[in-house]
């Protein structure tokens, strides 16, 4: 195993995003609770500690603290944000409220040429603030590394204790040499190799389902998209076919979904499934419902009344394998994730039965969608299901605008499938990270052969993003838009008109709903 670093959580939106970079620079690391006593956090023999930033004020009453012990352990420490401001706090320095909170873009003067902490990074560069309160005066032991124009230590450190603090936020794309600081303090300040992969992961959840598991049964929903098979066949993995899937078929998948699912599941990755039929039931749910979240919410509870039929079969079965993600959990606002609001309810978080008393293993809970695709190759799944583009819960319900109806669906699955020949068959590169059609609900006028048509308005969502989080609209080339364009007003009866939605996330989400 290689060794552990573990980021103190302060309550920070980006935690999560510090234990990814840190992943990424080939160290394991893992996520505690900012009041885990030392000697607790001593038993898992971390070989440095990061501490997050955090919503609140180390001057404030209830700031949230850490025990003093670790100060002292002795480990190299990386304090971020309110990390840096409780590390000042804790050792004498002194913290200020400034009158105008630092938000943004800032440019950061890097102050000490020596310090291994700004290891090849240039003198100047833009850093990524969000701070109320500043540190103004050094503790013993501490100089200062760099400034920004409204903080002036906005860096310091103690190299003989190795100990550093950023007010900045190194995690964060928008800080420019923020990932090489992050690998300075790692590397350099630390010590530590370059040695943690995805399989290393997977080796050590694999063992922390089986331990928590033990001898009982676990059930697991199959959607059709990447997580729920990465995360069905990791626990597969560790229990076998004391794991059984459950395959709802909502009807609300893409052409041919369905079958393809159920059979790669059975066939290729040789998973315990049932499958079951269930798309009159959603249908006739949906008749006539036309609020995004309402279509939401119904579809999450048929999910779950099918789901829970299907489960009672299988009476000795204690856990529930969900493929929640991380960006899953923050736009869901769970009770886990204190930052974020509701933006829509997706149904594959929380929301289960009372009286199902199922615990829950989620492991993918940590990961953003390209860290499950590396999963799912570690765990040898074929590129077809890794490579699967990211698709919701709720299925085609949320790319029909208005109400979703039978014929309404086979519209929208046929040009979903032009759309989606087209893309794939242009080879382009880079390969646009979603892409689908959306039935809207306007209709328009047309002319096709010498005749009139009043029919519907179909759009285009081609998208460009890492994580699913924000996202840029794909710059097609104009004679792929044409040829999906000119296919599916020829091929897909009732459409006459196609537009391409050029809206980036934010202001707009990915889904139309
Ligand atoms: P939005 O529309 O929220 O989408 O910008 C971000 C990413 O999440 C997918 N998505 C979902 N995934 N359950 C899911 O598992 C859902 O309810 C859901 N809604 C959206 C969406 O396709 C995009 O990749």
């Amino acid at each position: 195993m290689s060794k552990t670093v573990l980021i103190l959580d302060f309550g920070a939106q980006y935690s999560q995003l510090i234990a990814r970079r840190t992943r990424e620079a080939g160290v394991y690391c893992e996520i505690v609770p900012h009041d885990t006593p030392w000697d607790a956090l001593q038993l898992r023999k971390p070989a440095a500690i990061i501490l997050s930033g955090g919503p609140e004020s180390a001057l404030g009453d209830g700031a949230p603290l850490m025990d003093k012990a670790i100060v002292e352990s002795g480990l190299p420490i990386l304090g971020i944000c309110y990390g840096m401001q409780l590390l000042a706090h804790e050792t004498g320095a002194e913290l200020v409220r400034l009158d105008h909170a630092e938000y943004g873009p800032a440019t950061l003067q890097v102050a000490d040429r020596e310090t291994p902490l700004f290891d090849g990074v240039p003198d100047t560069w833009r850093a990524w603030m969000s701070h109320g309160d500043t540190v103004v005066s050094l503790p013993h032991g501490y100089h200062g590394l760099a400034s920004t124009q409204r903080c002036h230590i906005a860096a310091m450190g103690n190299p003989k204790k190795k100990i550093y603090g950023v007010q900045f936020h190194p995690e964060v794309v928008h800080s420019e040499y923020g990932r090489a600081v992050l690998d300075n303090f790692l590397h350099e300040i630390a010590g530590l190799g370059n040695e943690w992969k995805m399989e290393s992961f997977l080796e050590a959840e694999v063992e922390r389902i089986r331990q928590r598991v033990g001898n009982a049964r676990a059930i697991c929903g199959l959607s059709g998209g990447v997580d729920s098979a990465v995360a069905a066949t990791l626990v597969a993995r560790a229990i076998g076919d004391r794991l059984t899937c459950i395959f709802v078929d909502h009807g609300l998948l893409r052409k041919n979904e369905a079958e393809e699912v159920v059979s790669a599941f059975r066939e290729v990755l040789h998973l315990n499934v049932v499958a079951v039929e269930a798309r009159e039931r959603f249908l006739e749910k949906l008749r006539g419902v036309e609020d995004p979240e309402k279509k939401r919410v119904i579809i999450g509870h048929e999910f779950i009344e099918v789901f829970d039929g299907e489960a009672a079969k299988i009476p000795d079965a204690k856990f529930l394998v969900q493929g929640t993600l991380y960006p899953d959990v923050i736009e869901s606002k769970t009770p886990q994730s204190k930052a974020g609001h509701k933006i829509k309810s997706h149904h594959n978080v929380g929301g289960l039965p009372e009286h199902m008393k199922l615990e829950l293993i989620e492991p993918l809970r940590a990961l953003f969608k390209d860290e499950v695709r590396e999963l799912g190759r570690a765990l040898g799944l074929p590129p077809a299901i890794v490579g699967r583009q990211p698709f919701p819960g709720p299925g085609l319900a949320v790319r029909i605008i208005g109400e979703v109806t039978a014929e309404r669906l086979e519209m929208l699955r046929a040009a979903d499938a032009i759309v989606r020949e087209e893309i794939e068959d242009a080879h382009l590169n880079p390969h646009p990270w979603q892409y689908f059609a959306v039935l809207t609900p306007v209709k328009s006028v047309g002319v096709m052969g010498d005749g009139r048509t009043y029919a519907n308005l179909m759009a285009i969502r081609a998208i460009t993003s890492e994580d699913g989080m924000t996202a840029d609209w794909a710059r097609l080339p104009h004679d792929l838009l044409e040829r999906m364009s000119s296919r599916i007003v020829n091929e897909v009866p009732g459409v006459n008109r196609v537009a391409y939605d050029i809206t980036t996330k934010p202001p707009a989400t990915v889904e139309w709903e």
